[in-house]
């Protein structure tokens, strides 16, 4: 029998070589005559170690990397193909300590499974999840949900259940399922990782929620930016319709669904929901006010569940194990697991997924290694471009959605952007109104003029010009953005601006003075 060599087929991965990786095994393996199969799979989420190569050994996969085409040779010299010692070994991966200490359930196939093998899938307990939910009506589906406490992962932490509810009562014909894939946070990746890597687990949780909704169409929607999870996500929807999961008769029990992806060309504020909509309308991705709400007239005015793609993908293990067995994971309001995405200036860049509550430090400098640069930590990004700062001082703040909010900040989509103490907090500052100022869909004056005033505001702090009442200017801007812009592109860009300014005061300096000074 072939011996499987897995090799990511995951962005990040072929970023980092994996595809030549993949051909240079291939081509190796056919000179030397031995049997392989090369699979690629998800990434793991460890990209530090990427391009990341497993065998299948009659012990397990063992694991190296990050492997070049140059240690290709190497690597067959060493009888890799068996499980060999090479100075790139890292034993056994399910032994890999950053992964061994996660409680792994949003993503317990990624990495593990061929992505569009549905065989694959089955065999590690994929679709038991729908197959318990057909047995439901669709109140005891939203109970489900609702009492496994989960919270949308796209930023607003709505409680998921709830959000069904209102559009399983909504009245209506047609409803349906928008899957929101447009990930635009800073530092995020949890979105697109298991789209490449495990795209059953999202077209199963779609149709869940059209079985509690009483939807029977859905929508992924993502950005042309990612274009190997559209493919791998196309892929699985057919062979998912060839193998009668999708379509008129789901499971051959009589239930329609059907979905399919649509693709936006990568507007930040397209990821809001009603802006995504009319996008997906094919309308100028422009925010509606609110109400109505989308969930009583979203896409063509009809009722629409708009959820993040990790909500979705964690409602699978929900119905599978029960909401218990889910709620047991997490501290205080935030329940479950949260893949948190480590990402910048760190040592271990990836996914880590866990229950809520770890703490900031211990994220940062245990998980995260501290930095790549070996240089102290400044200040941390939680929750992209829109989420606050964090210095040091408050690393004991627990992943949380109410601790968080607590310290005037967010946790968004779980994106944790690491600077270290070469950063310049009002060039940060800067930088969130300048990018509030390009993506502001500009239908509301707080965002649209206020965001541009700000950068002005700024540019006059570093040229010196009467920098106190800048300062003053500057956090009487953020308020009025805060309170009156009309959705949180606007509402929430002082975060990252106050953020940096109430930690950091001593950034916020004329440079002219600093090299006068010098
Ligand atoms: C400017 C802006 C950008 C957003 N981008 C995203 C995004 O990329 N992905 C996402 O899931 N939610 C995003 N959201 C949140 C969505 O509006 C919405 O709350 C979310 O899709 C609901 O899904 P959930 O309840 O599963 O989190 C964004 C919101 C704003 C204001
Ligand atoms: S806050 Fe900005 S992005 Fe949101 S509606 Fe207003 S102008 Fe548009």
């Amino acid at each position: 029998m072939s011996i499987k060599v897995y090799v990511p087929l995951d962005s990040g991965s072929v970023a980092l070589g994996a595809d030549d990786v993949a051909t240079a095994i291939a081509k190796k393996a056919a000179t030397n005559g031995a049997d392989i199969k090369v699979v690629r799979n998800g990434s793991f989420g460890m990209y530090w170690l990427e391009p990341m190569v497993e065998v299948e050994t009659p012990d397990g996969r063992v694991a190296y990397g990050p492997v070049a085409v140059e240690d290709i040779d190497g690597l067959f010299a060493s009888d890799f193909l068996n499980g060999g010692e090479h100075a790139l070994s890292l034993g056994k991966t399910q032994d890999i300590p950053f992964l061994k200490k996660q409680s792994r359930l949003t993503f317990q196939r990624c990495g593990v499974i061929d992505p569009v093998s549905l065989e694959d899938y089955r065999a590690h307990d994929g679709l038991t999840g729908l197959e318990n939910a057909l047995k439901l009506s669709d109140a005891e589906i939203v109970k489900s949900v609702t009492d496994s406490g989960l919270r949308g992962r796209g930023g607003a932490g709505f409680p998921t259940g709830i959000k069904w509810n209102t559009v399983r009562e909504a009245p209506g014909d047609q409803k349906y399922i928008v899957c929101n894939a447009d990930e635009g946070d800073s530092g995020t990746f949890a979105d697109r990782m298991i789209m490449e890597g495990e795209p059953f687990v999202l077209i199963e949780g779609m149709i869940i929620a059209g079985l509690a909704t009483g939807a029977t169409k859905g929508y992924v929607y993502t950005r042309s930016e990612y274009p190997v999870a559209i493919r791998i996500m196309n892929e699985a929807i057919e062979v998912a319709r060839a193998a009668g999961l999708l379509g008129d008769n789901v499971l051959g029990l009589g239930k329609v669904f059907n979905m399919e992806v649509r693709v936006g060309a990568g507007a930040y504020v397209c990821g809001e929901e009603t802006s995504l909509l009319n996008s997906m309308e094919g309308k100028r991705g422009v925010v509606r006010a609110k109400p109505p709400l989308p969930a009583l007239e979203g896409f063509l005015g009809r009722p629409t569940v708009v959820n993040n793609v990790i909500s979705l993908c964690s409602v699978p293990v929900i119905l599978e194990k029960g909401p218990e067995f889910y709620r047991d994971f997490g501290m205080g309001r935030s329940r479950g697991t949260i893949p948190i995405q480590i990402a910048g200036n760190v040592k271990y860049g990836g996914l880590y997924e866990i229950g809520f509550g770890l703490t900031l430090g211990e994220i940062v400098d245990h998980i995260g290694g501290g930095t790549a640069t070996g240089r102290p930590v400044k200040a941390v990004q939680v929750g992209g471009p829109l989420g606050a700062y964090f210095p040091r001082e408050l690393f004991d703040t627990p992943f949380d959605y109410e601790e968080f909010t607590k310290q005037n900040g967010l946790i968004g989509h779980a994106g944790v952007v690491v600077f270290d103490d070469t950063v310049d907090m009002m060039k940060q500052a800067r930088f969130a109104m300048e990018f509030c100022a390009i993506e502001s869909c500009g239908k509301c004056t707080p965002c649209r003029i206020g965001s541009i005033r700000g950068t002005e505001v700024v540019d006059k702090i570093e040229r010196g010009e009467d920098p106190e009442l800048q300062i003053e200017l500057l956090r009487d801007l953020c308020e009025t953005m805060k309170f009156g812009s009309l959705c949180a592109l606007g509402g929430f860009t002082p975060y990252p601006v106050m953020s940096a300014l109430n930690h950091f005061p001593d950034d916020f300096k004329p440079r002219a003075l600093d090299i006068a000074a010098e």
